[in-house]
């Protein structure tokens, strides 16, 4: 039996290697250079999610959190957007652009939380009382998007709750964890749908426990997907892009990063002199020998840049979405983005 008191995450662990940009001459120089040409070629613009691979991030125009990356694509002057994400965040780009070619490197890019939510059931739900105003966070699906009354994302949900309407009933849909902790931060009760994100559930609160024992000088930043019982061990709880602006701001020369390790390269870059170590998911308790890794999300790590490179060759894979339901989702998005952008 080991000594909860003395064990500790094993450091080799907890680091990822640093990704030094493609060496000249070699295969991913040449992809670059053909991903480049294509872009030029197409007028298009690459927007990548923050957990996309090192590479993905070093050749796209802009990296960014959900929200981010939906302002960007709401403002973009280019004719074709590729977007290195998944896919309800490249159907929430063509929602905001029903005219442009979205592509996505690969289709099946999906998420666990949009899994758990399909619109039939949200509809059925919906149907028991219709004094509900349905908040969905912006992991769903545009047939999920078009029920509700407003979007939101972990950079925005407390902004957006605390305008919602005070006579209402709010339904959030359907991240229980992130519903969970909007609810807290609020005070306003809500019926919350009982959907994960299957990444960051897996994130267990003796191995953050252990990390703070091994780095007490460490700050624990974590992504409100997470279990309470985690996200109570914080020093920070926000998402992703606000992780970023807190690590540059913080006095602080040392982070324990709670949510997918793609983050870690964008951390690394911009806040240079600091180090970034990424909590591990698996209970080294239980299995002590080849038992501990980052998170990564399956998902987010099916894009490639051969994959980006081939979509944009090939101009597909591409969202198509039915005329009705992007219309219908539109609507709560603008909505998302208008509250979003006021002081
Ligand atoms: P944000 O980047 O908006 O914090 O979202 C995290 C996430 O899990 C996206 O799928
Ligand atoms: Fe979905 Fe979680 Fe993957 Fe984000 S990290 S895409 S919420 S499964």
């Amino acid at each position: 039996m080991i000594d909860l008191a003395e064990a500790q995450p094993r450091s080799a662990n907890l680091t990822l290697p640093q990704f030094r940009g493609p060496r000249p001459g070699s295969e991913t120089a040449a992809l670059v250079a053909e991903i480049l040409a294509l872009k030029r070629q197409l007028n298009a613009v690459i927007l990548a999610h923050n957990y996309q691979v090192p590479e993905i991030q070093d050749v796209a125009d802009f990296v960014g959190d959900s929200l981010g990356l939906a302002q960007q694509a709401a403002g973009t002057s280019a004719d074709v957007i590729v977007f290195c994400g998944v896919h309800f965040m490249a159907e929430t780009a063509k929602i905001l652009n029903p005219g442009k070619l979205v592509l996505l490197p690969d289709l099946n890019a999906g998420c666990s939380l949009e899994e758990s939510c399909p619109a039939p059931k949200l509809a059925a739900l919906q149907a028991t009382n219709p004094n509900f105003y349905t908040i969905a966070y912006i992991n769903c699906s545009a047939a999920v998007k078009a029920l509700s009354d407003v979007i939101v994302t972990s950079g925005n949900a407390l902004k957006i709750v605390n305008a919602a309407p005070k006579d209402r009933d709010l339904l959030f849909v359907p991240d229980e964890n992130l519903g969970q902790w909007v609810m807290e931060q609020t005070g306003r009760p809500m019926t919350l749908w009982r959907g994960n994100c299957y990444a960051h559930v897996e994130f267990q609160r003796d191995n953050i426990i252990r990390a703070r024992a091994a780095y007490p000088d460490a700050e624990i930043v974590v992504h409100p997907e997470s279990l309470r019982e985690v996200r109570e061990l914080a020093d920070v709880v926000c998402s992703t892009e606000k992780m970023i602006t807190h690590c540059k701001s913080s006095p602080a020369k040392r982070f324990v990063i709670v949510t997918e390790s793609g983050i870690i390269h964008r951390m690394r870059k911009e806040c240079p002199g600091k180090e970034f170590l990424c909590a591990p998911v698996y209970d080294v308790m239980r299995m002590p020998t080849d038992n501990c890794r980052c998170s990564e999300c399956r998902y987010m790590k099916m894009n490639t840049l051969e994959k980006l490179r081939d979509c944009m060759q090939e101009r597909t894979p591409h969202l198509e979405l039915p005329a009705d339901i992007l219309a219908q989702a539109r609507v709560p998005m603008e909505r998302m983005l208008e509250i979003s952008a006021r002081s």
